[in-house]
């Protein structure tokens, strides 16, 4: 089957970047994606240097394709009835509310596209999951789509998206794998095929994997399982080593070294962040009890208490290391993006570790290179809304909150810097002086191990090192 034309439902972090590289690697395809979101449409459709998102060599892309193979678009109906391929990349966050709220995925969104597909469509077409999803979404989303359409055939495929933000474009480049998940049918393998023609333009043949749709969904959320999974085992260890005098950077060397376990995610971090890893896992965990399979909920459940427990444990240590019991203390909070080269915060550690230190009546200045104030403010207030904080007691918290715009600002007067992100512009301050800046005792307590510091005169605390 030959694709002329492609509808991408959802322009974020997946769907903009993702359909970028498509348009680049298959200039004879049309790609138009579209979103309910108008703001963010125009976005995508100003300047380069104002996208909604950043990704290192995002603009180059979008300045090659747009407005020749890629569109933009508020019209959601006009490009689901052209489109022969329709890709879903709608958010799929953590239910807040009702049966399953706080473990399960919110699939409203996803089931909203699905109606509109139905609803807007003429002819046959393959419908891709793009967003991460459960195991046996399909079968929901086809049932969705025969019961709001009439004599259309919709074929569903599973291809998740493997990319991660900060390196998106390289990762679509170059991805290890891509994988699509189709039923065995005549028609759910020529669906299957059709989108295996349209990677192989890029991605050598070897590294296209078919499988069914089952597989497919829970080959996603078992990805990104495993790699937190890494992460929480590492920054447990790094717990250890503060208590025995072992190290935790001549751990991470040493273990990943076995090249059956490998060097990558073995970096010890006030915690992972991100939109994905916490809520895939908290929906992992629900699947499996929803099954009946309570060890194997628990087995998962593990990687999340963990990284909770590390970025109560980093902000209890900054309490007392500070040790200042009047209403005067000030921390500094470097770095607010869940991880260097996004402008991304959802889920970041910063939000967590902010949190206790203004609840226990310090000051907290931040400073980041990307996020803006209104982000910062908003994950604030979005975190104490779920809290159900009065809001005079949200106003109060953050009153104690300082966004700067430069960082010897932030940092200027408070008695403890914190490395949040590891962004690398850190690495290269004039650490001694900025200290010089501080008041008593003058800490650096790098969440990130990032800095090079090797001068005694600046008091470094690194995670997973007994001080
Ligand atoms: P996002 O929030 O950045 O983007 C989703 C977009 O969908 C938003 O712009 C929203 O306005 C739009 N949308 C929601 N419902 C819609 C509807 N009914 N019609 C039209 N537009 C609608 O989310 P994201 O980070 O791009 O993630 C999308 C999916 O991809 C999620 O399931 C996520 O788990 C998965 N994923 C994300 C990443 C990542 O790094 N962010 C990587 C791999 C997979
Ligand atoms: C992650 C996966 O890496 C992607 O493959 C996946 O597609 C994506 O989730 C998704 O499904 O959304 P992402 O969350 O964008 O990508 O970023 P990561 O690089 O995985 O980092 C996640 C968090 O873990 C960050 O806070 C990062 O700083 C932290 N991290 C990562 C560590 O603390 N230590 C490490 O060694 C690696």
């Amino acid at each position: 089957m030959k694709i002329k034309n492609i509808c991408c439902i959802g322009a974020g972090y997946v769907g903009g970047p993702t359909m970028a590289v498509i348009a680049l690697k298959c200039p004879n395809i049309n790609i138009t994606v579209v979103d309910s979101n108008p703001d963010r449409i125009k976005a995508w459709n100003g300047p380069l240097d104002k996208l909604p998102i950043y990704e290192p060599g995002l603009s180059d892309v979008i300045k090659e394709t747009r407005g020749k193979n890629l569109f933009f678009s508020d019209d959601i109906a006009g490009n689901i009835e052209k489109a022969e391929m329709i890709f879903m990349a709608v958010n799929t966050p953590t239910k807040t509310e009702g049966e399953g709220a706080g473990m399960a995925a919110d699939l409203r969104f996803v089931e909203h596209c699905a109606k509109d597909i139905a609803k807007y469509s003429k002819s046959d077409k393959i419908v891709i999951e793009k967003s991460t999803l459960p195991v046996r979404t399909a079968e929901k989303i086809k049932e969705i789509l025969e019961e709001n359409s009439d004599n259309i055939h919709f074929e569903i495929l599973s291809n998740p998206e493997f990319l991660a933000e900060g390196t998106a474009i390289q990762d679509l480049f170059k991805s290890d794998r891509v994988l699509i998940g189709g039923d065995p049918t005549e028609t759910g393998q020529k669906a299957v095929q059709a989108l295996v023609e349209i990677y192989s333009k890029w991605i050598p043949r070897e590294k296209i994997l078919t499988s069914n749709v089952w597989s497919s969904e829970l080959s996603k959320l078992a990805s990104n399982a495993m790699l937190a999974q890494r992460i929480s085992s590492i920054n447990s260890l790094s717990a250890l080593c503060e208590k025995t005098g072992a190290n935790i950077g001549e751990l991470s060397k040493a273990i990943g070294m076995d090249h059956r376990i490998g060097p990558k995610f073995l970096n010890a971090s006030v915690g992972f962040g991100g939109s994905c890893f916490q809520k895939d896992i908290l929906n992992l965990v629900y699947i499996a009890r929803n099954y009946g399979l309570e060890e194997v909920a628990e087995y998962w459940h593990q990687v999340i208490k963990i990284n909770d427990y590390q970025k109560e444990r980093f902000a209890s240590n900054i309490i007392k290391l500070i040790d200042d019991k009047t209403d005067n203390a000030k921390v500094s909070v470097l770095g607010w993006a869940f991880k260097k080269n996004t402008n991304d915060s959802r889920e970041s550690a910063s939000i967590y570790v902010t949190d206790i230190l203004l609840k226990n009546k310090i000051t907290v200045n931040v400073y980041d290179p990307l996020v803006s104030k209104d982000k910062i403010i908003l994950d604030m207030r979005k975190l104490w809304s779920s809290q159900k904080l009065s809001l005079a007691k949200t106003e109060h918290l953050l009153s104690r909150l300082k966004i700067k715009t430069n960082y010897f600002d932030a940092i200027k007067g408070s008695s403890l810097v914190a490395i949040l992100t590891e962004w690398d512009e850190f690495k290269g301050y004039d650490w001694k002086k900025l200290v010089n800046n501080m008041i008593k005792p003058s800490i650096v307590y790098d969440g990130r191990n990032l800095l090079p510091i090797q001068d005694e005169s600046v008091n470094h605390i690194t995670l997973g090192i007994k001080k």
